[in-house]
């Protein structure tokens, strides 16, 4: 029999529904090949909360009831454009993300609310409550990780809370895990990153076709790239959030906004990219982490970068992202990845989901 793990889900935006339509389509194999089956017990968004509750055993003779929630069921509820305080039964609008965590008896935590910059809620206070619990947590959510990321991994240690992040930085390419993870032991010298797809479709579209930065960014936020304030991605802050969270993570390097050197694209021009163009550059929005000299501190910047055409990360199309890590002992690595949707972002989830359990 598979391991049963009771799961909580805290956010059901682009990330959110389509993890959970992961779950769905991917359930037998995950049970075959990893031994593991996720049962919904705890779901909240934006209206409240959804606890399941198993009351009563089954009778003799009968199938034994159900240990979580249909996640179709959950699933069909939000497109038909309900929050999941309406569910029927076990919806219930005062109830917050850090309540359900606490009452749902999760042994794992996925948070997708959307990234808050200012004070990480609702997201922060559902981790938080994670790991006082000793739970696996798994981030989409930028917020918690770029305001608290040494306290989260203090007190995640002191509880023996596990967390994965990978979904974080350029959603399915595998920033984190290559940074923090394959490389382990080697010095990273350098990290060169387009990490931010709303700016990059923005300027390859400028570049290429021509078109104007009002239709790119219109065409990024319907396809569901942007944030939903786009600022944050026309100003850098994004790609400077994901620069911190490698350089926390990958570096060892615990920074904060104010020391990134950031730059948006507002101010790129179609002259701008003409003229790089002419002189056989790509403006790319580029997130540069470069270790100072013989320290152990590293200059990190975001900014408009005109890079020669056969740099790897000039190479990138419209709807890529990539990474590259100057080594010591690993020479470069470059891994790049296209994103037309969210799904490699959900995909990314359900990965930390199940390499916290099956390599545990
Ligand atoms: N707005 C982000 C981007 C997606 O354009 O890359 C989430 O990280």
């Amino acid at each position: 029999m598979p391991r049963t793990v009771p799961l909580a889900i805290v956010g059901l935006g682009n990330v959110g529904r389509r993890v959970m339509q992961l779950l769905i389509d991917n359930r037998d194999e995950i049970r075959r090949r990893y031994d593991l089956d996720f049962q919904l017990c705890g779901v909240a968004d934006s209206s409240g909360a959804a606890v399941f509750q198993n009351e009563s055993r089954p009778a003799f003779g009968l199938a034994p009831k159900a240990r979580g929630f249909d996640l179709r069921e959950i699933l069909s509820h939000k497109q038909s454009g309900q929050g999941v305080a309406t569910f029927p039964k076990y919806g219930h609008a005062a109830m917050s993300a850090r309540q359900l965590v606490e009452k749902a008896g999760a042994d794992a935590l996925l948070e997708m609310s959307p990234t808050n910059l200012k004070d990480g809620e609702p997201g922060l206070s559902a981790v938080e409550a994670a790991i006082e619990r000793g739970m696996c947590i798994v981030l989409a959510n930028k917020g918690p990780l770029v305001l608290a990321y040494e306290r989260l991994m203090k007190n995640a240690a002191r509880k023996q809370a596990r967390l994965a992040m990978s979904a974080t930085v350029a959603g399915g390419l595998p920033t984190v895990n290559i940074g923090r993870r394959d490389l382990a032991g080697s010095h990273i010298q350098k990290i060169e990153g387009v990490l931010n797809g709303t700016t990059n479709l923005i300027l390859t579209k400028m570049a290429d076709e021509g078109m104007s930065y009002a239709d790119a960014l219109a065409l990024a936020q319907h396809e569901g790239h942007a944030e939903t304030d786009p600022t944050l991605d026309v100003e850098g802050y994004d790609a400077a959030v994901k620069l911190l969270i490698l350089a926390h993570s990958a570096l060892d390097f615990h920074a904060t906004l104010d020391d990134v050197e950031r730059v948006g694209i507002t101010g790129v021009t179609m002259a701008d990219l003409a003229r790089n163009k002419r002189d056989a550059r790509v403006t790319k929005l580029l997130c540069v982490a470069e270790r100072d000299n013989g320290r152990d501190t590293y200059r990190l910047s975001v900014k408009p970068t005109a890079l020669p055409q056969e740099h790897p990360m000039a190479r990138l199309n419209s709807h890529q992202m990539g990474v590259m890590y100057h080594t010591d002992t690993n020479g470069t690595i470059v891994a790049t990845i296209e994103e037309a949707n969210p799904m490699p972002t959900a995909s990314a989830v359900v990965r930390d989901l199940i390499n916290l359990y099956w390599q545990a």
